[in-house]
């Protein structure tokens, strides 16, 4: 009997990248998954590929930056199961580009996807958590903890996303939800250095790169996916990936300027 076996989670993004690992890690645990993503065609083919008897997931075609959207997803949740084990807020995306040429309508794009995404599923499904004593999980960045070049956007929206999870573990310590924030460098994916064209014209090679041009290894991410359940059962409180990225973000506490060297160190840009 695995932690997970007839817990029903819901992982936003789920049709592609991580959020589609992370679904296909907990249907292999005997979880029953909703797939929530924009993409109705996307989402049914992720599926279909996870857990092709689809006896262990369920899709529910879902924009979290839509109040009502997000509101029909844990309606669904609530008819259908009754129940909700794990939110798992992974729908987010990058924004390459410097902070004083970025439009504040992009910003807004940046802030309502990567933070107020997971405020709008954390307010939606709060209840049913608080039921089950279940888990949060918001997927953060190494851009949480500090920022890098040419990623203005990102860095901005990640880091407001790790001050909403600090807020939320606080409130909701005593309920005995678990509140997890997950901050990996980049995770190794097909289309790695080619994301980014349309964001990165006019900027140096290495905003193009994963991560921005920062030096660690590429993240492989069934082992991430393995970290984040494992990070669920021992009620870790943040994850982050490289583990040694930690002594900078300790250094830059003490010191920005200390910090700003050991980063630039780090990267390429
Ligand atoms: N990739 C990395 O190297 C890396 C590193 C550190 C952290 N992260 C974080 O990890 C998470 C996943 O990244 P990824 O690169 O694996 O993602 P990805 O491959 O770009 O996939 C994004 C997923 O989110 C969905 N999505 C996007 N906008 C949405 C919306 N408005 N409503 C609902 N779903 C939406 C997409 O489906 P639809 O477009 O169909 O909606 C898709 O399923 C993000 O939060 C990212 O910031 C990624």
């Amino acid at each position: 009997m695995t932690y997970w076996r007839d817990k029903v989670a819901v992982v936003t993004g789920a049709s592609q990248g991580f959020g589609r690992t992370l679904a296909e890690q907990l249907v292999e645990r005997g979880c029953h998954v909703v797939m929530a993503a924009r993409d109705e065609t996307k989402l049914q083919a992720a599926a279909q590929q996870i857990d092709p008897s689809g006896t262990k997931s369920t899709i529910v075609p879902t924009d979290v930056t839509s109040d009502d959207s997000v509101i029909n997803l844990f309606k669904h949740i609530q008819d259908k199961h009754g129940k909700l084990d794990a939110l798992f807020n992974i729908a987010g995306a990058s924004a390459r580009g410097l902070l004083c040429e970025t439009s504040i309508d992009d910003f807004l794009i940046s802030f309502d996807l990567n933070v107020l995404s997971s405020i709008r599923c954390v307010q939606a499904a709060v209840e049913m958590l608080k039921a089950s004593q279940g888990h949060v999980v918001n997927m953060g960045s190494l851009a949480s903890k500090s920022a890098s070049k040419y990623i203005g956007p990102y860095a901005t929206s990640k880091f407001a996303l790790a001050g909403m999870n600090h807020q939320l573990r606080l409130e909701l310590a005593e309920s005995g939800v678990h509140v997890l924030l997950v901050c990996p460098g980049p995770i190794a994916r097909g289309d790695s250095g080619q994301r980014y064209e349309t964001q990165t014209t006019g900027l140096p090679e290495a905003a193009r790169s994963p991560g921005a041009g920062v030096k660690v290894k590429a993240i492989d991410p069934k082992d991430l996916a393995r970290r984040v359940l494992t990070g669920c059962e021992k009620h870790q409180t943040e994850i982050v990936i490289p583990g040694k990225a930690r002594l900078l973000f300790s250094i830059a506490q003490l010191s920005g300027a200390w910090g700003d060297w050991l980063l630039k160190r780090f990267t390429s840009s």
